[in-house]
């Protein structure tokens, strides 16, 4: 069975990227998500003000980044080899709140720009997951936080 694992793998990869596809989701798509989206947080007013004391002038970098990121997710092209957990873990004043307000930003911003209807349920669904599990290691899991909540 061995030797068909790498046609498994592609088949599910190639799955992906059809189905972002038919979602009007592709690296352009993807670019102009994580540009809209930052640019509306870097001036939130609760928010805006943690990302800018952590990024500073290196606005650039992050954004790529994250862009990275969502292809990673979206399109499955393994651009992205990062650590979110300790990149979060290091942030002041981060809350369970911020997440909601984090969420609700980000899918106002799909909304204003999505390409078709379902596109937002498909980001929406894999950020809330990756949102839940950065919470539960944060703020939930006494092996790698001190944190209360
Ligand atoms: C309260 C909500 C959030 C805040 C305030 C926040 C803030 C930040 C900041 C300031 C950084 C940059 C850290 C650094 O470079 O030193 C960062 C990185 C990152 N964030 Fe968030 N974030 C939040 C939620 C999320 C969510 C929900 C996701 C995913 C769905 C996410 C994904 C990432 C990723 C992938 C990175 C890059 C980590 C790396 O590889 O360096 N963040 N975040």
């Amino acid at each position: 069975m061995r030797e068909n694992q790498p046609i498994r793998v592609t088949a599910a990869r190639q799955n992906a990227r059809d189905e972002a596809a038919d979602l009007g989701i592709d690296h352009d798509f993807i670019s102009l998500l994580v540009d809209s989206f930052y640019d509306r947080i870097r001036t939130h007013e609760e928010l805006g003000p943690i990302f800018n004391d952590a990024i500073g002038d290196n606005w650039g970098p992050h954004l790529d980044t994250m862009k990275r990121f969502w292809a990673s997710v979206a399109l499955h092209d393994g651009s992205y080899t990062g650590r979110p957990v300790p990149a979060h873990m290091k942030l002041e004043g981060l809350n369970p709140g911020m997440f909601a307000t984090w969420l609700g930003m980000f899918e106002e911003t799909l909304n204003d720009i999505a390409p078709t209807p379902d596109t937002p349920i498909f980001f929406m669904e894999r950020a809330r997951r990756i949102a839940n599990s950065l919470q539960l290691n944060i703020f939930y899991n006494p092996t790698t936080s001190a944190r209360q909540t």
